[in-house]
């Protein structure tokens, strides 16, 4: 790894789920593990063999990647002066009660009710198995070894499915992501305008520029013989970069009640399933096959393949009312694309005043909040069997097995960029000037004292006439979720190697 100029990136220094989604890889299962023996887990960890992301011609038949908690980071035997030096959110944990409650994890979503991750039974690591499916057991068994069950203590395996790029509900997933910006060829902070798909590497890496042209807070170690073989710290001289070339993992397990969300889209249409897959597509924002609901432009927006231009080379500035895609529906809420500056209700100048800061209070005050500072990277993966609309409309065999969204993000930030998301966008009650809504797909409709109803779903037709849609369901619930680091190669040998094991 000698040689690489400090600031280009070390393929073979990062974890090749940042870079790769490994969906050519169909078999895949996550083992949430807690350290039972100390010696036993470093010892293991400095064997496993974990995959990079440099490029490999032709692509791995397998792949195995490592993310951490913080309460593992401390069953490593990591300081607490080390540990500290890690984000805020990360520390504290998703199940932590404040936190809770902002991310809509109340009531059936309570982490009281989850089945792993709860406060105080957090797992320490999770262990990402990717693999074809034909070699896909062995690979666990070899990768496990001998030495497993002496490491680590199984919490659970999350198993996944492969629904062919669909979602459980039926909508092709994964269609849209930001294109990180591995040359660092963009020039940060930006001050276009122009909804770009292409993002800062600092935004998904911790030690590269970030969206504002700065580092986001990572931790940084004074040196000493542990801390020998992570790199300098590119703008701390003196330092070593513990988090450079590694980032946070945000994974939420998502039950999905996909017999419920049918069945409620059929009564809604009068048992007209056609008309309760175009209800399904608003409430999504894209239908079924993935086609968005707002026409795609002529003109090419930077980062969007022109492969994929056909799903994906649209804004909502041709739809600044949502009449074509609801505000509220799913992709709108979680990447609003440039819905916050449509063209039609400003100017250039109103735009940059606002996007300054110096707007208008009240309904523009979301605006400054520009989307570029909270995308995600999904790498999730489905789990349960296939359910066409048509099965879902019939009742549910005894025992069914659950299906669902072993939901994964990626984000240097988890604060600005994966819970902004959920908590500001997707389950606010007020996003885009909505009243008694939130996420159509994922709202909480627990009722809860003092909070407003979420069960509502508006598709407005024109500036005033408006449909809505009332009584929606609870279709997705949280059974468990936690907060990871995805450390670089160099920082998984530095656990693995440090402290008194
Ligand atoms: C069971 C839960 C969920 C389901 C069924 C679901 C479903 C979908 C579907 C069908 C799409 C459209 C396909 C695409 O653009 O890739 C999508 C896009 C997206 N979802 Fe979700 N999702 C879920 C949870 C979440 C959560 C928890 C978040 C973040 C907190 C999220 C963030 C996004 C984002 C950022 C996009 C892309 C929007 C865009 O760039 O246009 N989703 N989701």
């Amino acid at each position: 790894m000698g040689g690489i100029a400090m600031s280009e990136v070390d393929y073979a220094d990062v974890q090749g789920l940042v870079r790769f989604g490994y969906g050519h890889l169909t078999s895949a299962s996550y083992a949430l593990v807690r350290v039972k023996d100390v010696a036993a887990a470093k010892a293991w960890l400095r064997a496993a063999p974990v995959t990079s992301a440099l490029e490999q011609k032709p692509p791995p038949k397998t792949a195995s990647n490592i993310a951490f908690t913080a309460p593992g980071l401390e069953a490593l035997g990591i300081p607490d002066s080390v540990i500290a030096g890690f984000s805020h959110e990360f520390r504290g944990g998703m199940a932590e009660q404040s936190r809770a409650r902002q991310l809509g994890d109340v009531g059936d979503n309570a982490p009281s009710n989850w089945a792993w991750g709860s406060y105080g039974s957090e797992p320490h690591a999770v262990v990402m198995f990717f693999g074809e499916p034909n070699q896909f057991d062995s690979f666990v068994q070899t990768t496990k070894g001998s030495s497993w069950s002496d490491a680590f203590e199984d919490v659970t395996w999350l198993g996944t499915s492969n629904l062919d790029g669909n979602e459980p509900f039926g909508f092709a997933d994964g269609i849209s992501q930001p294109q990180i910006d591995w040359e660092q060829q963009r020039q940060t902070p930006v001050t276009q305008l122009q909804y770009t798909n292409i993002t800062a590497l600092g935004e998904f890496l911790l030690g590269y520029r970030n969206e504002y042209g700065k580092f986001t807070d990572w931790p940084l170690l004074e040196p000493d013989a542990a801390s020998e073989g992570l790199l300098s710290a590119e703008d701390a001289p003196g330092k070593k970069d513990l988090g450079r070339n590694g980032t946070y993992l945000v994974m939420r397990q998502l039950e999905q009640d996909v017999r419920n969300f049918w069945q409620f889209l059929y009564q809604q249409t009068g048992g007209n399933l056609p008309e309760a897959a175009q209800l399904g597509a608003k409430m999504v924002g894209r239908t079924q096959e993935g086609a968005p609901l707002v026409p795609i432009q002529d003109e090419s927006i930077s980062g969007i393949d022109p492969k994929s231009a056909q799903q994906n080379q649209f804004t909502y500035e041709s739809d600044p009312v949502g009449a074509r895609c609801p505000f509220g529906a799913h992709i709108r809420r979680a990447n609003p694309r440039n819905s916050d500056f449509p063209e039609q209700c400003l100017g250039a100048l109103r735009k940059l005043i606002i996007m300054l800061g110096f707007g208008p209070k009240g309904f523009y005050d979301d605006l400054t909040s520009s989307v570029r500072f909270h995308r995600i990277l999904r790498r999730g993966r489905e789990y349960g069997s296939e359910l066409s609309p048509e099965e879902a409309l019939q009742q549910a065999p005894p025992n069914e097995s659950p299906r669902g969204l072993h939901f994964i993000c990626l984000n240097a930030n988890i604060s600005r960029q994966f819970e902004f998301l959920q908590n500001a966008w997707i389950m606010n009650t007020k996003f885009s000037g909505l009243t008694g809504e939130s996420d159509p797909l994922l709202g909480n409709r627990e009722s809860i004292p003092g909070c407003p109803d979420t069960s509502a779903f508006t598709m407005p037709k024109d500036a005033s006439l408006r449909r809505r849609v009332s009584g929606l369901r609870q279709f997705v619930t949280v059974r468990g979720g936690a907060y990871f680091f995805l450390p670089s190669l160099r920082a998984l040998r530095y656990f693995a190697g440090a402290a008194n094991s």
